[in-house]
């Protein structure tokens, strides 16, 4: 099975080759149009890989750290071989332009980022980053001047609440940029480490109507498009992201001279806690998740009783009233807990927490008008995970296209894509920007 679209444009024609497009991606003479080469994505994914390792050789291109700051130039050193002579903004977010014939035409932006989780995947991010660039590197192959000017955007500090993007939406605010990231530097401090200016952060702010449109390519992170066969995801709306800090005082005494009713145990206190987080959210029908994905106990030694336990709490929805009401659930519970465990429970929310978003419905029909002239099976869908685009969605039409992530499994070493499906959403990705560029 083979199938060909052909759409004719006024400067070029481009031939869309369904799943067969990367498979012959590398073969101009057999593809007649433009179709990203499968192979160089791949490949890109893999080199990229090498930069950030922890000492156990697993991945920490954390961001602000040593191999963030080195993918970093890596990927800098590419975007110049491709003409798109890369700056940093103040917020640390790399940027590549590629001029277009109508200088009074607004940028059609695209990318995502190569920061990643502690021990984290070689494609969330990375996928969209190395795709945009590949487009790049497409259009200059086959002499494509766009009537749009083009705008690769690579986020500083995306796993760290999405940094890079909240500042371009001028939502960093100064108790944002103090608040430490997962690097042990402060956001501040780490913006400067990546090239950034924090003192002059307003500098990066892109204005309501500064764009045409944006698109960020990105793995689906869960098992959806897997499962149902799927090949291509347009994603509808992006949840909002709330942290809070919980901090339980017990009182750490001796643990073999302590009777079990006189302890003050904060670990126990804490263990309730976690699950009555579990039961809040399962308590109300719907796709709301919680996760307590963080602790911390103190002082940590086997014949003392836990007299202080630091948790990090996470609740996401596509409804920002709804965490509200499920962290209301969670606190009248901790009242009993704490009450029981003779602790005090108490919560300091987080800064740089994210809003729900929904993508915008005309890009949506764009992606896929894209997705069905390249042959692929699509399916809307909302995305679990948090993603720059959310805030970039306040500023400009934004949309997001996924593509299957293997067995669902994303944020950990085992993170897969098949270099098809990566070839299939690049493919997709810039039909779509041409397509854009049209309109
Ligand atoms: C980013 O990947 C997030 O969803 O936390
Ligand atoms: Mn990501
Ligand atoms: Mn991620």
């Amino acid at each position: 099975m083979q199938r060909r679209t052909f759409v004719k444009r006024s400067s070029l024609t481009v031939i869309g080759m369904g799943m067969f497009g990367s498979l012959l991606s590398n073969n101009k003479k057999a593809v007649a149009g433009l179709s990203v080469n499968g192979k160089r994505i791949e490949s890109r994914i893999f080199e990229l890989a090498k930069f950030g390792k922890d000492s156990n050789g697993h991945g920490y291109r954390v961001a602000y750290t040593k191999g963030d700051i080195e993918g970093r130039a890596w990927f800098m050193e590419l975007m110049k071989k491709a003409g798109l002579d890369p700056t940093i903004d103040a917020a640390g977010n790399i940027i590549g332009k590629r001029k277009g014939k109508n200088p009074s035409l607004k940028p059609i932006g695209f990318g995502s980022h190569i920061d990643m989780v502690p021990d984290g995947g070689n494609y969330d991010g990375t996928l969209g980053s190395i795709s945009a660039l590949e487009i790049i590197e497409i259009l200059n192959e086959n002499n494509v001047v766009t009537e749009h000017q083009l705008e690769v955007i690579i986020f500083g500090n995306e796993e760290g609440g999405t940094i890079g993007s909240k500042a371009m939406v001028g939502e960093l605010t100064s108790d944002g940029l103090q608040q430490k990231s997962q690097s042990g530097l402060t956001m501040a401090e780490g913006i400067k480490a990546i090239g950034g200016n924090p003192d002059n952060i307003q500098s990066c702010i892109r204005k309501k109507g500064d764009f045409q449109a944006w698109v960020e390519l990105h793995i689906e992170q869960g098992g959806i498009l897997e499962k149902e066969k799927i090949q291509i995801g347009v994603v509808e709306g992006i949840v909002g992201i709330v942290h809070w800090e919980v901090t339980v005082e017990g009182f750490a005494n001796h643990a073999g001279a302590t009777q079990m009713n006189m302890r003050q145990d904060a670990l126990l206190a804490a263990s309730k806690f976690i699950i009555a987080v579990n039961e809040v959210v399962n308590s109300v029908k719907g796709t709301q998740v919680g996760t307590v994905g963080k602790i911390a106990v103190l002082p940590g030694a086997y014949n003392v009783i836990p007299g202080k336990v630091v948790l990090g709490l996470e609740i996401r929805d596509l409804n920002a009233d709804k965490i509200e009401m499920l962290f209301k659930e969670m606190e009248k519970l901790t009242a009993n807990i704490a009450k029981d465990s003779k602790t005090t429970i108490s919560f300091v929310r987080q800064p740089n927490e994210s809003k729900p978003a929904l993508t915008n419905k005309a890009l949506q029909q764009t992606i896929n008008t894209s997705v069905k002239a390249l042959g692929f099976s699509t399916k809307f869908m909302q995305s679990g995970a948090g993603h720059d685009s959310q805030h970039i969605a306040s500023i400009a039409p934004a949309a997001m296209i996924f593509i299957p992530s293997v067995g669902g499994i994303s944020h950990s070493p085992n993170e897969f894509s098949t270099a098809t499906d990566m070839a299939n959403g690049a493919n997709v990705l810039l039909q779509t920007i041409l397509k854009l560029d049209k309109e």
